[in-house]
């Protein structure tokens, strides 16, 4: 009797037609509505297609390291949709927090958990120096392009002459602006004019890993195929039950209704890019995370940002960088992530704290006061089935992957 009753209540659901408004909001969450991605009037080369192969090359290149072995796919690896499956990324050290994916990563105005950069060329030169990452510095990368020939001609056909960094004395081993001291003093010590002569050259490295990062995108999952059937065969009579049946459908009603999920993760991409505190506990040992707070603060500074003399389009007068929202509920906020392949990005949340999706969703579910700052998710009345439901349709928003393996697996040119 149960049962029946149960598979009856179950055919309900998945046969109760979405209402136009849903159904509009449905289609603006499929992947077809997704435009190309924005502009970036910053970055000269962003859609060149030298560009861009330049940057995968780059991208996969263990070259670009203090000891040789660190690319950036040691983290974004492209069978983990460009995570690495790790609570804190690992490099040469311990990174701050968990891996974000660069897939898509190029519609955010933002870019980090706590949006510190504002472009994605200036996110790429992060960790290319970032003591636990790559750990190397600007002028040894720009020596490195200058003196590997097949680089060089590449760097030359996109940007031009590439200066002559074989003068030891203008041009020490090791420089940059960084923690290390050595590399802090012999930075100190050259002309300003060869230290910008330096950081072109590193600022469009930035640029071209940018060109190939914009090409890296979602692939059309079940969910997409969903929406479709919707408007191909008629409101809910789709064909494949078995990967969008009774269960995922009740699902999708939850994260569109009840569950409130669509607040934050809106958009083709499941996300509206805005910061919110969500109340993820501190990982075990760390002060609380204060995210958007220092972010921003961050990416005020950096010279590689939108008003800095390497962006292309410095003169445009950067609205989003000063008129950031720079108020209270920005203490412990972090950049509302994408729901694309969640299922193939474990662990979860800006240090990995939550293993799994299941314990995400308890988490919302709770929606415990945060440790710093205020956390804007209530608690949700979710049974444990409504938890499975919303569980079974996040899984079905993993198509294929965006990221290919480079050409030859030592990814040399
Ligand atoms: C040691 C591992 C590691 C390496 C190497 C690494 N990254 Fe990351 N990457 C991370 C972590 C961790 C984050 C998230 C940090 C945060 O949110 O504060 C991140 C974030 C990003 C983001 C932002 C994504 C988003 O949605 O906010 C981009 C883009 C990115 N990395 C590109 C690169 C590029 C390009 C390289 C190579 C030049 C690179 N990464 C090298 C670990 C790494
Ligand atoms: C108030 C805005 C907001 C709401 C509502 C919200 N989220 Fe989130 N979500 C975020 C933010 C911000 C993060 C990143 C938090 C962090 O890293 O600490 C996040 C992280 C996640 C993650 C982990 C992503 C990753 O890559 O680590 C998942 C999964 C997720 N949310 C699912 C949901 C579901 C399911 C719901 C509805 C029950 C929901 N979210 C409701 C803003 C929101």
């Amino acid at each position: 009797m149960f049962v029946a009753a149960w598979i009856a209540r179950q055919q309900i659901i998945a046969t109760t037609p979405w209402s136009d408004a849903e159904l509009a909001l449905l289609r603006s969450l499929a992947l077809d509505a997704l435009p190309p991605p924005p502009p970036s009037p910053g970055n000269a080369v962003a859609d060149d297609a030298r560009a861009v192969e330049f940057g995968r090359r780059l991208f996969f290149d263990p070259r670009l390291s203090a000891n040789g072995q660190i690319s950036c796919s040691t983290c974004h690896q492209p069978v983990k949709n460009f995570t690495d499956g790790l609570k804190k990324a690992r490099a040469l050290g311990v990174s701050q927090r968990n891996t974000r994916s660069i897939a898509a990563a190029a519609y955010s105005p933002w870019q980090y958990a706590d949006g510190r950069r504002d472009s994605l060329w200036s996110q790429a030169l992060a960790p290319l120096e970032d003591p636990a990452e790559h750990g190397g510095t600007r002028m040894q990368y720009a020596r490195f392009i200058a003196t590997e020939p097949v680089y060089r001609k590449i760097y030359e056909g996109i940007f031009g002459d590439l200066s002559d960094f074989s003068d030891r004395s203008r041009f020490p081993d090791m420089a940059a602006p960084s923690p290390d001291p050595a590399a802090h003093k012999a930075w100190a010590g050259m002309s300003a004019e060869d230290r910008r002569t330096v950081n072109r050259v590193f600022s469009n490295l930035g640029k071209a890993l940018a060109a190939f990062e914009r090409t890296q995108l979602p692939g059309a999952s079940p969910f997409d195929y969903y929406v479709a059937s919707l408007s191909k065969l008629g409101n809910n009579e789709q064909k494949d039950q078995d990967i969008f049946g009774a269960r995922e459908i009740a699902g999708l009603r939850l994260f569109i209704g009840k569950a409130q999920c669509i607040d934050c993760h809106n958009g083709p991409l499941f996300t509206n890019n805005e910061f919110h505190n969500t109340g993820a506990l501190p990982y075990p040992g760390d002060l609380p995370d204060r995210g958007r707070a220092q972010g921003l603060r961050e990416a005020r500074t950096d010279e590689f940002n939108c008003l800095g003399e390497y962006s292309d389009d410095s003169k445009n007068g950067c609205p989003e960088l000063r008129f950031a929202r720079d108020d209270a509920t920005i203490i412990g906020a972090m950049r509302t992530p994408s729901l694309r392949n969640i299922a193939d990005t474990a662990p979860y949340m800006h240090k990995g704290q939550i293993k799994s999706l299941f314990e995400v969703i308890d988490h919302y579910r709770r929606a415990e006061p945060a440790i710093i700052g205020h956390n804007e998710a209530k608690p949700l009345a979710l049974s444990r089935r409504e938890r499975n439901q919303l569980f079974a349709f996040m899984k079905t928003l993993s198509g294929p992957l965006p990221g290919q393996a480079p050409q030859n697996s030592s990814g040399k040119p």
